[in-house]
């Protein structure tokens, strides 16, 4: 598993979202993709990938139409928690990345078309899809708010921070959200990160924060600290249980 964070944490400096591509993955690619959507699969959230023509055709307007590759990957909960979605769908992502492939996150897809290819059963819902494919467009590093915005810390207490605070918050901030809109706060405190959702970012803002859950774990790791979550009041709180160096 510290394998896979550090290759994950590398993987979100690198991750942007891709939505002109060359080719779908290769057949080595998607055989390693399931080996990592099996490794994913909890009892009530799995991922599945599908092949299928025309699958982002444009929902309005041209607008959001991904082109280039058929291949998309599906989040599909059964009463998951959004934020469970999230954690767990960003993995998935992380790892497109570090095997070299372009992915987008879609909230916005042709549900009925992606449902008949990938088959759900009763009771499970597709809550976001992404793309996958071979990048036809450079990168792009997507404007971020600030640390300074996000935790309400100054400069001089953002650098006195310890390292896996910082490692975790600057990780964080990278974390793609819906429209870019970044809808939450991190609560910094003596020996935490809290994370609080501040919008509704049209439905998304618990997928969004799960993502930054996700990227606060993997810098924290970056830094040799494990930990776990836990509720404090209204709020996820990520706590250390160990530190490695
Ligand atoms: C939950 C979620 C839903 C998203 N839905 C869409 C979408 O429907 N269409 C789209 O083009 N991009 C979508 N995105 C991608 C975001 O617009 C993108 O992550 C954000 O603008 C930041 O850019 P970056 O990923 O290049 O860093 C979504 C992202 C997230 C996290």
């Amino acid at each position: 598993m510290e394998f896979l964070m550090e290759r994950w944490y590398m993987a979100a400096g690198q991750r942007f979202s891709v939505r002109k591509y060359s080719d779908s993955p290769s057949g080595e690619d998607i055989r390693s993709l399931l080996k990592t959507a099996k490794m994913l699969e909890v009892s009530n959230m799995r991922v599945a990938i599908g092949f299928c023509e025309r699958i982002f055709s444009s929902l309005f307007m041209g607008l959001g139409r991904i082109k280039g590759t058929d291949c998309f990957a599906a989040f599909i909960g059964k009463d998951t928690e959004p934020a469970a979605v999230g954690y767990l769908g960003e993995a998935f992502i992380l790892e497109c990345t570090a095997l070299g492939l372009g992915t987008c996150w879609l909230g916005a897809f042709h549900k009925g078309k992606v449902a008949k290819v990938v088959k759900t059963e009763k009771g499970e819902e597709i809550a976001c899809i992404t793309a996958v494919g071979v990048a036809a467009e450079p990168y792009a590093a997507r404007p971020r708010k600030s640390l300074q915005t996000l935790t309400g810390l100054n400069n001089k207490q953002l650098t006195e921070l310890p390292e896996w605070q910082l490692r975790a918050l600057e990780c964080a901030r990278l974390a793609p959200s819906a429209v870019n809109a970044q809808p939450y706060e991190f609560i910094v405190e003596d020996g935490s990160i809290g994370i609080r959702r501040i919008s509704p970012n049209f439905g998304y803002g618990e997928v969004d924060c799960g993502i930054a859950m996700l990227h606060i774990e993997l810098g924290a790791a970056h830094a040799g600290v494990s930990g776990k979550w836990d509720k404090k009041d209204d709020y996820a709180i990520f706590v250390p249980i160990a530190y490695d160096r």
